[in-house]
């Protein structure tokens, strides 16, 4: 067996009176999708905002590739593999879709030649070369998402963690970044993806995590976690009847 990409072990943050996430633990294999699911407010984005160096952990270790990253600022994070998009994406305003993912493989090179290339590659990739040279501000939600995992990607990360990439998409276009993250996944980077819509996660996932009150509640196989009743109640609340008895 080989070590796991991602290491956490027991990471917790507190707000005020508030624990938004509580002794978590999980590993992450290389070459896996990792889903992350649960109810609003369960603790995953802040989950995420410690493993990619936003926020600071109260408690806890994070292993990226046998490296401690645990206080590592989210630049050093980065150079150290690891890449995330925003539960909201802004796109650096007043440059073009290329130029936007031209400056993220910057932290990978000082050759702006090389930056240009792997930036028409991505265009290429995320369908967007027909927008290259459009100011990002004018681009519709989704090519803006677009552009965001176009960002991520240009820093060439081994592990990609995404939040909610889906929300707010239509149906088609919500398939066509499912489609994309498998291609992403197939090109040797490893995935977590943070998503509410069970859907989205139980298409795209090799396996699942679920969060409730900033704990971890199950881990296991897609189809398996979401039979689970404690998780059916996180999700849909004391109205769920648990009817298989
Ligand atoms: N910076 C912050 N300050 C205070 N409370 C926060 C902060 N960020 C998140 N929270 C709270 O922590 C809890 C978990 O939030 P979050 O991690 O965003 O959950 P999720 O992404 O699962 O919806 C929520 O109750 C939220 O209001
Ligand atoms: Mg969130």
């Amino acid at each position: 067996m080989s070590e796991p990409l991602l290491k956490v072990q027991g990471i917790g943050k507190r707000f005020g009176g508030l624990q938004a996430v509580n002794n978590l633990s999980f590993e992450l294999k290389r070459g896996e999708i990792l889903g992350l699911l649960g109810p609003n407010g369960a603790g995953k984005t802040t989950a995420f905002n410690m493993i990619a160096g936003y926020l600071m952990p109260d408690t806890g270790k994070i292993w990226l590739d046998g490296k401690d990253i645990t206080r590592l600022p989210p630049w050093e994070v980065c150079r150290a593999g690891l890449a995330r998009t925003f539960q909201l994406s802004k796109p650096f305003s007043g440059m073009s879709t290329r130029e936007n993912l031209v400056v993220g493989n910057l932290v990978k090179t000082n050759d702006r030649a090389r930056s240009e290339r792997k930036a028409d590659e991505l265009l290429e990739f995320l369908d967007l070369t027909h927008l290259a040279e459009v100011d990002a501000d004018t681009l519709t939600a989704f090519e803006r998402r677009k552009v965001e995992l176009g960002r991520a990607l240009s820093t060439e990360p081994v592990l990609l963690l995404m939040d909610e990439v889906v929300a707010g998409a239509t149906p088609q276009e919500a398939l066509q970044m499912v489609e994309l993250i498998k291609k992403i996944r197939d090109q040797g980077v490893t995935v977590l993806i943070i998503e509410h819509v069970m859907k989205v996660i139980m298409g795209l996932s090799d396996r699942v995590i679920v969060m409730h009150l900033g704990e971890l509640m199950a881990d296991g196989m897609p189809a398996d976690v979401v039979r689970q009743p404690n998780v059916l109640k996180a999700y849909f609340g004391d109205d769920y009847v648990d009817t298989s008895a």
